[in-house]
This record gives C-alpha cells, structure tokens and sequence, in this order.
C-alpha cells in the first residue's frame, strides 16, 4: 500500500484546491508496481468526483517518480534490491576491490562521459575549503593519483594543507565514491613520464598557463602559446618544475548506492583508529581495514 499525499497530485487548478478535496489518497499498487518500475517517468491520471469543480471531474496525474518506482526526473536510475553492492555480496572486505568493480563498470557504459572525472576538495591552512574537477590518472592500493599546476590555488593549499577529499559522482548509475586521504607528490619521474605522454597541444597547454592567477586577455595567452611553439617543437617540450602530479593515500573509502526504494546502501572502510576497541557495528575487513554501514 503505497500512501500519496496531496503534495503528490498535479491538478489544473493547483494544489490548494485539491488539498480541501482530500487529506490524503491512498493506492495499492503493489501488483502494479514490477510492471511500472523502471518506466520511463510514467503517469498515471485518475479521474476524481469533485462537487466544487465544473465538470465535476477532476483529473489528477501522479508521477511514477514521486512514487519512488519511475526510473527518470531527479534521480537517474535509482537501483533495486536484486543489483549488486549488498554487504554479503562485496567479494573481498577491502575497498579497492569494490573501487575496481564500479570503477570498470561506469567505463565500459555507453552513457558514461569522464569517468574518472573526480571532485577534488582542499583547505587553506586556517581550514577555508574549496573545490573543483579534476581527471583521476590512476589508481592502486597505494592511492588515487591526478596531475595538475603545484602552483595552483589547490596546489598552494595542498601545501599549506596535504589533506584532500575526492569525489566520484556516478549520476547514472546512482552511485557516488567518497575517498579522504593524505596527500603527497608523486616522484619527479613520475611526473616527467607522464607529462612526455601527453599530446603536444596539452604539453604546450599546461607550459603555457600559470594556473589560477588573473590573466590580463586571452590574446597574452594566444601570443604565448605561439612563442612557445616556437620554442619547442613535438617532441621537445619539457615538463615545467610548477606542473606535476599527486596522490592520494585514503584513510576512508565510502560507497554510496541509490536505491528506488529510498533505502539506500551506504558502506564505509576505514582504518581503525589506535586503541580503538572493537565495535559491536564495526566489522574487521582486509589488509587492515575495518568497514561499517551508514545510515544513508
Ligand atoms: C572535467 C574536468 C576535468 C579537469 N581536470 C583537471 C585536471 O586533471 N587537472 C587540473 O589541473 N585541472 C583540471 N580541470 C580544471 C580544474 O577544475 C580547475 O579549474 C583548475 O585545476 C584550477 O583549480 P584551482 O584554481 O582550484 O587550483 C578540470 C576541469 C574539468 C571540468
């Protein structure tokens, strides 16, 4: 028995006028509901006797989205009980594994544009956070690796500050990826390896700029991407002592997966702090790490 509340109806005349009708208006659906789950934002409309209304029929359109069984408007593709992530179904305790998995699988999807697109949060020394995207290169069980300008505003802060959070929003798959860590430089070869990896016009691109900073017009940045060129020839361009890469060492990985029925999944790895007792929630996990399920 599902229970719809007036906040539910859609009627031409506006909420306030079918609210007075009814307090609340309940359905049962429940045989209905494996044949509408999953339907693209479908609606159902219902004739309702209304005295004050000329004619005295009133037709109401609920959408399958409100009731949590659609498969559109706000959230993309919520998922049931039978799809994979349950705690009994995570082959290993460990939260690579897992990261493997959904990371593989958000790749090998037609709809996925940028997968390895990640929120990178920072914070100033006196604790100012501050965010924005940037492309994970790479990642293993010693952390989640990206490259980007060191002197950078977040370069600056992870400096200042060598503790970062990163996020992965994988919005059709109803899935985000919450990872906390702290942060240091990669090795200059690593650096120099992959920056000679790199197409030419992003080699130049990343010599060219000094992340961050105002810059008078686009036709300084034009002229110096020029001189540049001229400079170095494909092939040639050296990597710049201001641009390299960093990783990630996590201390906390949380997957976080949506479900149509609104009980969403929620599980946390971590490492457990020193001395800290064994947890009646707490369970022990691999290579060292403890996990828990969250509230969601
Ligand atoms: C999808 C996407 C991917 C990006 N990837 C990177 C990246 O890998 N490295 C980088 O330095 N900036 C990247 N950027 C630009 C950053 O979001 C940001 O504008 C830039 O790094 C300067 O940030 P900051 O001033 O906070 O240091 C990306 C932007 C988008 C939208």
């Amino acid at each position: 028995m599902v229970t719809l509340t007036p906040v539910l109806v859609r009627h031409s005349r506006g909420f306030q006028h079918i609210n007075k009708q009814i307090a609340a208006f309940q359905m049962d659906i429940a045989g209905e509901k494996k044949a509408i789950s999953g339907a693209p934002n479908l609606q159902i409309l219902i004739l309702l006797w209304c005295s004050e209304c000329k004619p005295p029929f009133v037709p109401i359109v609920l959408d399958t989205q409100f009731l949590g069984i659609g498969d559109q408007g706000l959230h993309h593709g919520f998922h049931g009980r039978q799809d994979l992530f349950l705690e009994e179904e995570m082959e290993k305790k460990e939260p690579f594994d897992l990261f493997r998995k959904w990371f593989q699988q958000v790749k090998e999807d037609p709809r996925t544009v940028e997968p390895n697109a990640m929120h990178l949060s920072t914070s100033s020394k006196d604790g100012a956070p501050s965010g924005r995207l940037v492309l994970l290169k790479g990642f293993g069980e010693d952390g989640f690796r990206f490259f980007t300008h060191y002197t950078s505003r977040k370069g600056q802060e992870l400096e200042e500050n060598p503790r970062a959070a990163i996020t992965f929003n994988w919005i059709h798959f109803s899935r985000q990826v919450r990872i906390e860590g702290d942060i240091e430089k990669l090795p200059v070869e690593t650096a120099n390896e992959y920056f000679n990896k790199r197409p030419y016009q992003s080699q130049i691109g990343a010599l060219c700029s000094d992340q961050s900073k105002p810059v008078e017009s686009r036709d300084i940045l034009f002229q110096k991407e020029q001189l540049l060129k001229l400079q170095y020839k494909e092939g040639q361009v050296p990597r710049p002592e201001f641009w390299g890469g960093y990783l990630l060492k996590p201390k906390m990985i949380e997957f976080w997966q949506g479900r149509s029925d609104r009980i969403h999944d929620r599980i946390r790895f971590r490492f457990p702090a020193a001395n800290e007792p064994d947890g009646v929630l707490t369970k022990p996990g691999d290579k060292g790490w403890i996990y828990e399920e969250l509230y969601a």
